[in-house]
This record gives structure tokens, C-alpha cells and sequence, in this order.
């Protein structure tokens, strides 16, 4: 099909939730590179959001998919599945968490930690429910976690919204603990702020949350849907911190292109659920799962986080190179291959899609950031070809 018959039929029957996308279809990849139907070449720089964190293609992901498809896609949570034991122990084994519990996204992910925390308290006796977040967040799409998302637009329209969420305003310590009260069962906050414009907390504050939160028994979520599965350099940017969660999330990119998420949680939070408490029918499947160990072997073998670490470094240090020279370059921000570029306000969406007519996919976030989270296997001439077309993108600004 052309990009025309696609266009026609999509906007006579998809919902426009979208509006109108970038002007392309893929219909295939490999490796950084996404091949559109038109016969244009891109550069995936913003692997489809922080998602596909081994490329396009990537042979340890394919094969593992192909072999389990040959075998079995569903049978259901009703019987034992080995993928899930299996995923759930390389998580637990490398993480701070002593559980693990499947499903398909990051709201359901988020929602998961929100609904652990909440009967975390309920079968202690507590009377607390409330969640405090912070503002420019993002937390998904579900009736909790837009709630929990501290963006007016993604709120209107859908008030009145489930009660006792809060927002304050990130790195103030003394707004949180002022939001807070008996009531509050959690605290819910991204290591970097991903959609509002890659924007990392302080470790001081996380420090400072974190004491709050063992202070009065509240529940300390983070949710790494973005920064999550290496993208920061290290497996969960909380390991870089100092800090701890009692529980965190996972999505994006733990399936390398195969929807899935987790929540993660320490024992004595994990154990609030109890048959019945909680539930799902596709997560954790012996697919999605196959795809989430695949992806933890593609790590392995090719020393995965490690390069995304390098790799960050290397294109962090050249960007503000860059950014000496041009003074439409505002700021730099972000860890690993997580990266924020603040451009002056007025050309940023021209500079967006210039790079786009170079053939270079990123996301414009924040209004004024352009965001980058290519996959772990991208390689330095690949980031020196971005720089350069960044550098050509501002000059004809
Ligand atoms: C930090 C964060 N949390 C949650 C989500 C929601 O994930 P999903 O779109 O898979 O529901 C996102 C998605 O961008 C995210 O960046």
C-alpha cells in the first residue's frame, strides 16, 4: 500500500486520537535503521519511544519470537508458565524488587503499583489511599494514572477523576511534604521526567523523599515505564541514584517491540497481594515473555546497558559541543541514551522536522525539547551523523 491508501483508510476508521502523524509508514527495519513504504531510509532515534532497545530485527529477539510463536502464544494465568517464572527471576535477581507481576503496558504497569500500595495500607489497617505526584509528570492514560499525571491537559476533559490524587511541583521537598498528610499511601514520581522534556530529579530530593517516605510509613513508587530496562546506562536508573523504591515499574522497553510491563516490589509490599487481589489475562504470556528473557539475553551477550551508558556519554558530551557553538541549543539533559535537547523557543518544531527531512526520527516533548532514545546498539558514526544533521537542522533556522 502507499502512504496515500494508508492516510485514506486510517482517517475514515481509526480514532483520532493521533491527529495527523508524521507524513510516513514503515513496513520494515533492521538494526537503527526503519525502512518507510515510500523507499525513504530513516535513522531511529527515537526507537519508537523508548521502546525498541536491541533496533530493528535484532536475531536474539526474532529467533526467541519465531520459536515461541512455532510452540505456544496464550494459555492464560490460570496455569503455570514457564517464560514468566523465568522473566520474573532475571528481574528479581537484578533489581532491588523480590517479585514480579506481568502485564501489557505502563498505565496497567502504574496502576498495578498504585492498586499495590493502596492494599498494601488496606491490609494493614490504614486508612490511606492517597497518591501525591509531581507536576509535568507522566503516568499513562487510565483513569488512575491520568490522575496521577500532573498535566492539566490530559486531566480536563476527563474530571471528575478518581479522588485523592495530588501534584507538587518536582525537586521542592518542603511542597511534598506540605501536600501530604495521613492520608497519603504513596508517592509516585519518573527518576527523569520523560515526556514533559527529560528532565532528572535531584538525587538530594529523591534522598529526601525517600526519607519522608520511611518516616511515615508512605510507599515510594517509581515509575521507570521510560527510564527503565538500561536506557539510563544503568538496568533501572533508580540504581543510580542512592535511593531505593519499595516498588518501581516497567514497560517500553522490556519487551524490545512486544507489549509488557511489570511492577516490581519488595517483599513486604508484594505480599499485600493475595489470590485474587489483583489480575489479568494477557500479561505475562508465554510471548510477551519470551520476547521480555530474549531481550535480558541480548543484554547479556552484547553488554547492552554498559554501551547504552558509553554511548549516552559519548553523545551528551558532543551535543554540548554543539551547543558551545550554537546558542539555539538551551540545554542538554538526560542520562544514557535518554536525552533531551532544550532548543530555543519559536524553531524547535522547524528543527524537529528538518531532522525528519534528513531522515532522522526523534519526538519534539515538552513543547521545546527534542527527545532521544535511540536503541543500546547504535554506534558513535551514527551519533556523529545525528550532530551533524542537528548542526545543518539549526543552521537553516
Ligand atoms: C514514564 C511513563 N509512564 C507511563 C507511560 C505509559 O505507558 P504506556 O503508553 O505503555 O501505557 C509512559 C509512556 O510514555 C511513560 O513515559
Amino acid at each position: 500500500m502507499t502512504l496515500e491508501e494508508i492516510k485514506k483508510i486510517d482517517s475514515k476508521n481509526y480514532m483520532n486520537t493521533f491527529g495527523a502523524r508524521t507524513g510516513v509508514a514503515f513496513e520494515s527495519g533492521k538494526g537503527l535503521e526503519l525502512y518507510a513504504t515510500d523507499g525513504r531510509v530513516f535513522k531511529d532515534f527515537l526507537g519508537g519511544i523508548a521502546v525498541n532497545a536491541l533496533g530493528h530485527n535484532h536475531p536474539i529477539l526474532t529467533n526467541a519470537l519465531h520459536n515461541q510463536v512455532d510452540k505456544v502464544l496464550h494459555t492464560s494465568n490460570l496455569y503455570y508458565i514457564e517464560n514468566q517464572a523465568r522473566l520474573a527471576e532475571k528481574l528479581v535477581e537484578n533489581t532491588c524488587a523480590d517479585r514480579a507481576f506481568f502485564c501489557s503496558t505502563g498505565a496497567e504497569a502504574n496502576e498495578g503499583a498504585i492498586k499495590l500500595a493502596k492494599i498494601y495500607h488496606y491490609k494493614k489497617g490504614n486508612k490511606k489511599y492517597g497518591v501525591v505526584s509531581l507536576d509535568k509528570s507522566f503516568h499513562g492514560r487510565t483513569i488512575a494514572t491520568v490522575a496521577a499525571t500532573g498535566q492539566e491537559k490530559y486531566q480536563k476533559p476527563y474530571r471528575p477523576l478518581p479522588e485523592g490524587f495530588k501534584q507538587v511541583p518536582a525537586n521542592d521537598i518542603e511542597a511534598l511534604k506540605a501536600a501530604a498528610d495521613e492520608n497519603t499511601a504513596a508517592i509516585l514520581l519518573e527518576p527523569i521526567q520523560g515526556e514533559s522534556g527529560v528532565r532528572p530529579l535531584d538525587k538530594a530530593y529523591l534522598k529526601a523523599v525517600r526519607e519522608y517516605c520511611d518516616e511515615n510509613d508512605i510507599v515510594l513508587i517509581f515509575d521507570e515505564v521510560q527510564t527503565g530496562m538500561g536506557r539510563t546506562g544503568k538496568l533501572f536508573a533508580y540504581m543510580d541514584t542512592g535511593v531505593e523504591p519499595d516498588i518501581f515499574t516497567s514497560a517500553k522497553a522490556l519487551g524490545g517491540g512486544v507489549p509488557i510491563g511489570a511492577v516490581c516490589a519488595k517483599q513486604k509490599f508484594a505480599d499485600a497481594f493475595e489470590p485474587g487481589d489483583h489480575g489479568t489475562t494477557f500479561g505475562g504470556n508465554p510471548l510477551a515473555c519470551a520476547a521480555g528473557l530474549a531481550v535480558f539475553e541480548a543484554f547479556e551477550k552484547e553488554n547492552l546497558v554498559e554501551k547504552a551508558g558509553e554511548m549516552g556519554e559519548y553523545f551528551k558530551d558532543k551535543l554540548n559541543k554543539l551547543k558551545e557553538q550554537n546558542k539555539n541549543i538551551k540545554e542538554v539533559r538526560g542520562k544514557g541514551l535518554l536525552i533531551g535537547i532544550e532548543i530555543e523557543e519559536g524553531i524547535a518544531k522547524d528543527v524537529f522536522n528538518c531532522l525528519f527531512d534528513m531522515g532522522y526520527l526523534t519526538s519534539l516533548c515538552g513543547g521545546t525539547t527534542i527527545r532521544v532514545a535511540p536503541p543500546y546498539i547504535i554506534k558513535k558514526d551514527d551519533i556523529d551523523g545525528f550532530v551533524d544533521a542537528l548542526d545543518k537542522a539549526l543552521e537553516r533556522k
